[in-house]
């Protein structure tokens, strides 16, 4: 996928690894539209830059995004599905078992709605133009680490990455037949906002078990390979760790 010839949604694009993947694929001459439920700073858009307020929970809001971006460009070639939340905590807590409504709201927000995003964008996707190679687009999603080393406390979060990391193959089976490949990330631990809701003392321990480089990955390095991902057309299928070999105990 040429991405200087590409228009690409970018959710939870105003902020951490979203907000780097949307900078870098406008540096590569991509038009990207924003979608997230916080409203981006004024005067941060670039001239390649859209913003457009979505819950991607919300199948009303994502279909209205989908009509924005084919009424603004005509057609979709890309999705990077960076919309998340965070939760910590046990599932026999000491005020009680874990909540059910805490469980449901990450799945609902990191794998339910990261879906509805796929198949509303993917059927913008699969009416677009081919480019070489009979490409259409790239969903890329964000899944984690923590989907396959779960630590305590962990169990809603890792449910949802999992159920990311799961349903990459049979997504990019189907979706291939209409030329769009489908990729996951699941990135170590990277120094975003979300990442500043751990303590000092959990985040020291997470960098000292990264085997190298010894510290917090740099959005830029997410934005990178996301670029990468979309620049290769023989990326398909598969979740792709980019974590400085860290495994969690
Ligand atoms: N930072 C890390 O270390 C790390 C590691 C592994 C995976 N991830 C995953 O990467 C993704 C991005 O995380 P980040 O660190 O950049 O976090 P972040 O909090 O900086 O950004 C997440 C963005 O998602 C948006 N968002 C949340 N709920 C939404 C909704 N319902 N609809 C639309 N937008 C919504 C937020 O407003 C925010 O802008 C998440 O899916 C996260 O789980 C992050």
């Amino acid at each position: 996928m040429v991405i200087s010839e590409g228009v690409f949604i970018v959710t939870g694009g105003t902020s951490g690894l979203g907000w780097a993947a949307a900078q870098r694929l406008s540096q590569c001459g991509g038009h990207v539209v924003i979608a997230d439920v916080r409203n981006i700073e004024t005067g941060t858009l670039n001239g390649q830059q859209q913003f457009v307020r979505t819950d991607i929970t919300d199948q009303e809001a994502v279909s209205q995004l989908v009509q924005f971006v084919e009424k603004e460009y005509g057609k979709l070639n890309g999705v990077i599905n960076c919309a998340g939340i965070p939760l910590a905590e046990r599932v026999l807590g000491k005020t009680g078992p874990h909540s059910m409504e805490d469980f449901a709201r990450v799945i609902q927000v990191n794998l339910i709605g990261t879906f509805n995003v796929i198949r509303l964008a993917g059927e913008l996707i699969a009416q677009s133009p081919v480019q070489s190679d009979g490409e259409r687009g790239v969903i890329v999603n964000t899944a984690s680490i923590a989907a396959f080393d779960g630590q305590i406390g962990q169990a809603a979060y890792v449910a949802s990455k999992g159920g990311i990391a799961a349903m990459t193959l049979p997504l990019a089976r189907e979706l291939g037949q209409k030329g769009i490949r489908v990729v996951a990330v699941a990135p170590g631990i990277f120094s975003t906002p979300m990442m500043e809701t751990v303590s000092d003392r959990v985040r020291q321990a997470l960098e000292n078990q990264t085997v190298f480089p010894k510290r917090m990955g740099n959005p830029k390095e997410f934005a990178e390979l996301v670029r990468h991902i979309i620049e290769n057309t023989m990326i398909n299928g598969e979740v792709i760790r980019l974590d400085g070999a860290i495994r969690l105990g």
